[in-house]
């Protein structure tokens, strides 16, 4: 096998070669070829199907630099894609895909293609769940727009998966995943995801992973939700005339601005988890509490105070929590009578959520304390550990799209593992 050096890597053959990028083997360490690729971008600009093609110096770098600040967003909420990491300015690894040769929209707003499709729409037509539609990769016919029932009869087969109704429905609810989470990561700096396409692809292990790239060829995105600023690849579609330099300049400034945008849209939010235990004995439960948010990494913290026997103590604790200047959520354990929950609440404007420890012999008497508690309070309660600990992430959740999407996420998995469960029987 033939090397080159690529990008500051040593590549083998050419897998093959697109309009905006070349995908090489990476060789394996007995000279083969390994379960990755080299994906390296070129400095090319198309539109329409490659009707329209400049070459545009800088591109590769600034939709490399994009690409994987996008995909380092999504793999850090738990999807599954085929990105690995960067690899030198134009080029990242991704695991080595068969694609699924269609477009996955979704579109939160109706514009652009939509309109013509379905006269009548006006522009700004929200969609509540975003809408996803798909469309098959085929250039010559300018990528006609294909139902579900088409794709499965396609009988598309890659790396051994035969592209179903299930796989199809897995591939539409993710579509609609990586728009809600990369919707809510711009969001945060106040601009609106208006619509995307993704494609996916099989590795060689049979499973399905958002592939090729996302760019600001990939999405509509408009700063304060005003087409007017859009920041995206239309600018380029829409030029009429002549494509002149400074028409390419501004298209380079615009996806200059996209990438650097996406540098601050991972800030190190401060936010916090405090579970209270009313003894030491309750450790192990607070245990199980904290696995969970420290696997959605929330920072979590345990401490032991009694709100009947320490009530000075507990509110002192409560004063410093107050005081740290970020959004907390308590989940107070507390046996027999839970006097803690119910006192942290009447003391303070953050969520307090009950988990006692209760078990089959003392549940009827104990789970009262923690129900029946006096005018004024707003405390919840949760028997099961990791239900208190999701609850806590779902009210962090609501300002910190990191957490939002990690939880979002997980109701894809949790989705597709029962699909997985249920094809698994059927086979049997
Ligand atoms: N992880 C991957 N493994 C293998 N091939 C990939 C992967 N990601 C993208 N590709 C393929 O790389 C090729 C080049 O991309 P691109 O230049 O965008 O092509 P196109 O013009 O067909 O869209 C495409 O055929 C795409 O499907
Ligand atoms: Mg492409």
């Amino acid at each position: 096998m033939s090397r080159k050096d690529i990008s500051g890597h040593a590549v083998g053959s050419l897998v093959i070669e697109g309009k905006t990028k070349r995908v090489w083997d990476i060789p394996s360490g007995d000279g083969g070829s390994s379960s990755f690729v080299l994906i390296e971008s070129k400095d090319r600009i198309t539109a329409g199907d490659g009707a329209k093609a400049h070459d545009l110096t800088g591109k590769a770098k600034v939709s490399n630099a994009t690409n994987a600040k996008v995909f380092q967003i999504l793999n850090s909420a738990g999807l599954k894609t085929a990105f690995v990491k960067p690899a030198g300015d134009n080029a990242f690894i991704a695991q080595k895909c068969q694609m699924v040769p269609i477009e996955w929209v979704s579109r939160r707003l109706a514009t652009g293609s939509f309109l013509k499709r379905h006269p009548g729409v006006p522009e700004g037509y929200r969609f509540n769940p975003p809408l996803q539609e798909t469309f098959f990769k085929d250039d010559a016919n300018h990528d006609p727009q294909w139902s579900e029932q088409q794709i499965v009869s396609a009988g598309f087969c890659f790396n051994g998966v035969t592209i179903g109704k299930g796989e199809v429905d897995y591939m539409r609810r993710a579509t609609i995943c990586v728009f809600e989470v990369l919707e809510r990561a711009w969001r945060s700096r106040n601009c609106a995801l208006i619509d995307m396409k993704i494609e996916f692809g099989v590795n060689n292990m049979g499973q399905i992973l958002v592939a090729d790239v996302i760019d600001s060829d990939s999405w509509r995105l408009w700063p304060s939700g005003d087409k007017r600023l859009m920041k995206d690849k239309q600018v380029y579609r829409n030029i009429t005339g002549e494509v002149t330099q400074s028409h390419l300049d501004e298209i380079k400034r615009n996806f200059e601005w996209v990438a650097e945008q996406l540098d601050h849209l991972t800030p190190p939010y401060r936010c916090m988890v405090v579970i209270l235990m009313g003894s030491p004995s309750d450790e192990d439960h607070c245990r199980k509490i904290m696995e969970c948010t420290r696997a959605l990494e929330i920072p979590t913290q345990m401490r032991v105070t009694s709100a009947h026997k320490g009530t000075g103590d507990t509110m002192s604790i409560l004063a410093d929590y107050e005081g740290a200047e970020m959004p907390i959520v308590f989940i107070a354990v507390a046996g027999r009578s839970n006097g803690l929950g119910p006192v942290l609440s009447g003391n303070t404007c953050f969520p307090v959520i009950n988990c006692p420890p209760v078990k089959a012999d003392n549940v009827d008497r104990d789970i009262w304390s923690s129900l029946n508690v006096p005018s004024g309070l707003g405390c919840t309660t949760v028997i099961h550990p990791e239900g208190a600990a999701l609850a806590a992430a779902q009210i962090l959740g609501l300002h910190n799209h990191l957490i939002w999407s990690k939880l979002r996420v997980r109701q894809l998995q949790a989705v597709a593992s029962l699909k997985a469960a249920d094809k698994k029987l059927r086979e049997q």
